[in-house]
């Protein structure tokens, strides 16, 4: 089939470049030319385990192409991916700006029926809007003849495991509507995801509101989670309980599942903080509350301190003249993306003290350098005190602690025999609760996770 797919960032690459893996022939569009370049040159501007091959294989047979080119981009695809970014708005809604700016190109050019399909995490109302903004389009060039119908399908991929998610998927949300062009864009999805229900039936149809709402509510679900074992946690810190033996006391329950219930130094990444934040914003704007949330967003607000209260609990509050390791950056492993990153709390916190801090992240240090430059904009001396180190042993030379905030594998088993003899003091934060902590005390290091701290 012949697709395009608007907006070539993490969830338009993955799906353009599986969809062509697949036999489709598959033009990507982004209005990067910097990102487009990358892509014709070889490269892929991403770090995404296995997405550079499929890529690679695609373009190279032919199946896939990038390009800036508006025009020749909705010529292109009987179906229309809309993959661009929903970035938080003051307000904490979603801006739509760029996915309305897609659809107002798409009836600026099309000259036969399209299915628009919103990849987009959007707001329960957008497919309207996006209609509108066609239809819009098709009047002032007098071409109201032309149908088209705009479809639901979000995407749950994770990072880091994108690829795997997109071709393996749980389950693949559709809304539709029931008009002649509704049913019409139903057979070509049906079509299209074939490949993927082969040994059994993993799409759910729905209407185009409740596909919009089900990716809120999934995310908002997630996030929830997470808050609460991080709740927990912090409680189980002070009632000397082990929150690693809960999570698998409770998880054992199928109906809690063991998924999800890992508690650390806060959630981060491009969706779930803007997503819990736009649905709440939703909420809002049919005079409704959605309390949870509230407090889910503040918990995990705060949770990006723990690990900077400890290190005070520990240190004091000055902190001149120490100096910290920290391993992992990005806001998860198998990834380069900083976006809403704990790591970047924790530095703020630590050298705003006066602390100095040693950093080091398996993937993420080119894209860690770039952000923490943006973050330390208005103040390029505290830049100064951030040092980027070539190996995990390497950032704990003089170092009086060490702090852990991605659980990268190349974290879980270092020589701590080497940790602690390299280590001004045996001393280490863990956000993640990659250690055991009998284990550490055996050691003789000091070790302080996320509701970890057994009484004796
Ligand atoms: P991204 O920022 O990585 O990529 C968006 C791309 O769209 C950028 O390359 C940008 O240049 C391009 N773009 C913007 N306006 C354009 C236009 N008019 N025409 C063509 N290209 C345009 O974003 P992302 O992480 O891929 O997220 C995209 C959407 O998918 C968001 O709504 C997000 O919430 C959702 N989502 C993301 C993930 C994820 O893991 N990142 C997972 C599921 C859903
Ligand atoms: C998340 C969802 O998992 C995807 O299903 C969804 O498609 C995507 O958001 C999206 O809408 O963009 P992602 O943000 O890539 O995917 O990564 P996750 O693995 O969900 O992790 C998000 C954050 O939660 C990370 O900072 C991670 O460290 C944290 N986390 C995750 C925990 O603190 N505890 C957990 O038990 C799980």
């Amino acid at each position: 089939m012949k697709i395009t797919i608007i907006g070539t960032g993490y969830v338009g690459l993955v799906t353009g470049a599986c969809l062509a893996e697949l036999g489709n022939d598959v033009f990507c569009l982004d209005v990067d030319q910097r990102k487009v370049d990358i892509l014709n040159n070889g490269g892929i501007p991403i770090h995404e385990p296995g997405l550079e091959e499929v890529v690679e294989r695609n373009r190279a047979a032919g199946r896939l192409q990038f390009s800036t080119d508006v025009a020749a981009s909705v010529a292109h695809g009987d179906i229309q991916f809309i993959a661009v970014g929903t970035p938080p708005d003051e307000d904490g809604s979603a801006d739509l700006q760029y996915v309305l700016a897609a659809a107002r190109n798409i009836g600026r050019y099309m000259e036969g029926f399209k299915v628009v399909v919103d990849k987009s995490t959007v707001p329960v109302g957008t497919a309207d809007r996006v209609k509108a903004a066609i239809a819009d389009e098709l009047a002032q060039r007098g071409k109201t003849e032309l149908s088209f119908s705009v479809v639901s399908n979000p995407e749950f991929l994770k990072e880091g495991a994108a690829v795997e998610d997109f071709m393996r998927p749980d389950r693949i949300v559709i809304g539709h509507d029931q008009s002649p062009e509704g049913l019409h864009a139903q057979t070509l999805m049906k079509k299209l995801y074939a490949p993927f229900n082969r040994n059994h039936e993993r799409t759910y149809w729905m209407d185009v509101r409740s596909a919009e709402f089900t990716k809120y509510a999934a995310n908002a679900m997630l996030a929830t989670r997470i808050s609460f074992m991080n709740e927990l946690a912090n409680l189980a810190d002070k009632v000397g309980a082990d929150i690693e033996s809960v999570r698998h006391g409770i998880g054992s329950d199928p109906r809690i599942g063991h998924s999800f219930l890992y508690a650390g130094c806060g959630y981060g990444g491009s969706c779930f903080p803007k997503d819990v934040q736009a649905l709440e914003r939703t909420a809002r704007d049919y005079d409704q509350s959605l309390l949870i949330l509230r407090a889910v967003e503040q918990v995990n607000d705060l949770q990006k301190h723990v690990l900077g209260k400890k290190v005070v609990a520990r240190f004091g509050e000055d902190l001149a003249g120490k100096h910290f390791a920290l391993w992992g950056l990005a806001f998860k492993p198998n990834t380069d993306d900083m976006r809403e990153a704990s790591s970047r709390v924790l530095i703020g916190e630590l050298v705003r003290r006066g602390a100095t801090v040693a950093v080091y992240d398996p993937v993420a240090m080119k894209e860690a350098s770039r952000v923490l430059q943006l973050d330390f904009a208005d103040d390029a001396a505290l830049l100064q005190r951030i040092r980027f180190g070539t190996s995990p042993m390497d950032t704990l030379q003089d170092a009086d602690a060490l702090a852990i905030v991605t659980e990268w594998k190349a974290f879980r088993s270092p020589d701590f025999e080497r940790v602690k003899a390299t280590l001004k003091n045996p001393v280490i934060f863990d956000g993640r609760n990659l250690f055991d902590p009998q284990l550490m005390a055996d050691s003789g290091i000091e070790y302080y996770g996320i509701g970890r701290s057994l009484l004796a």
